[in-house]
């Protein structure tokens, strides 16, 4: 219809996708296969007809489980380059990317070859596509808190962190336990992020405001519980970086036309809409945005609206702001 062509020829931006949630179940078998990583799935529809959710958790166990294949620098230079080439048919043309570095150390992989081989991937993007880039290091909020410092010191010497996420399990793993790595973060001059109220409580936001500094808040749908909150958010126009695709496979919303994403733009919220994990959740950018808008009976206004949040939220310079708008 004219409002998908309108949103798919739109210039866009990403904010919020986890670049292992772009693994798609043809890469997961192949290098599976290449890297001989036994997983419980031995084809592509089964891997597929094992995407289904009850909550969080029950994603985390399957993303996970195929991060795990992931093991040599090529494996996330083709899974990274798989995702920008996909930026560049639903022309995106500034994504930031969330990578899960506490993961692939603990399978083993050196966090050089992790870097080298996204780092790669996100410059030839930007040499050959012109899309530009940043990379978000997120830490992972059911490990210890204790050696997120070392792990971001390394990394940032490795060089391409543009800044630093929260992601993982949210319940019972509120954002001051990570209060440390948080502030160093900003001391190295570090772009601060945390997913909070997705299945989290409003206190969870409020911490990752107030104790960890953050300059977006990911998700944060539950903000609407909290009038206060709302307050604070519209007041120091805090983005929301919200992911309906996401929200729906793992039961925030019982459906999509049940999403709250009409009465936060309503309240006056910076809310952007972007796809989390586009190969877990059933589609990429163009898909969240299009189908969303259609079934909370939006307009492309709004549409236009939701990516001019995006670039005022992205992270990069405002001569590259100028030339997205
Ligand atoms: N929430 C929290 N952690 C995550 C997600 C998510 O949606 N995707 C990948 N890690
Ligand atoms: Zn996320």
């Amino acid at each position: 219809g004219m409002l998908a062509d309108f949103v798919e020829e739109l210039p866009k931006v990403e904010l919020h996708l986890h670049i292992e949630g772009t693994l798609e179940p043809e890469l997961l078998i192949a290098l599976a296969q290449r890297n001989g990583v036994d997983i419980p799935y031995k084809t592509i529809e089964a891997a597929r007809a094992a995407y289904q959710f009850e909550d969080l958790q029950s994603f985390l166990n399957v993303y996970y489980l195929g991060a795990s294949v992931l093991r040599e620098e090529r494996d996330f230079y083709e899974l990274t380059l798989a995702y920008m080439s996909r930026c560049k048919a639903q022309q995106i043309r500034h994504t930031e990317l969330f990578f899960d570095p506490q993961t692939h150390l603990a399978n083993g992989v050196a966090l050089a070859a992790v870097m080298g081989g996204i780092n790669a991937a996100l410059r030839d993007a930007e040499r050959d596509w012109h899309i530009s880039s940043a990379l978000i290091l997120c830490i992972e909020r059911d490990r210890d808190p204790q050696p997120a410092v070392a792990l971001l010191e390394r990394a940032c010497a490795l060089g391409g962190i543009a800044g630093i996420g929260l992601d993982s399990a949210e319940l019972g793993n509120p954002p001051e336990k990570f209060q440390e790595v948080f502030k160093v973060a900003k001391s190295m001059g570090l772009h601060r992020v945390a997913h909070a109220g997705e299945e989290g409580p409003p206190a969870y936001i409020w911490q990752a405001l107030d104790v960890l500094d953050v300059e977006r808040i990911d998700h944060g749908v539950r903000c609407l519980e909290d009038p206060a909150l709302v307050r604070r958010l519209v007041d120091d126009r805090i983005p929301l970086t919200v992911c309906p695709f996401s929200n729906v496979a793992l039961k925030v919303f019982s459906r999509l036309s049940e999403h709250n994403l009409g009465r936060l733009l309503k309240a006056g919220l910076l809310a952007t809409i972007h796809s989390d994990d586009p190969a877990y959740f059933g589609g990429y950018l163009s898909e969240n945005i299009i189908e969303t808008l259609s079934d909370l009976d939006l307009t492309a206004e709004d549409a236009l609206l939701l990516e001019r949040n995006a670039v005022e939220a992205a992270f990069c310079t405002d001569q590259r702001k100028q030339s997205l708008l």
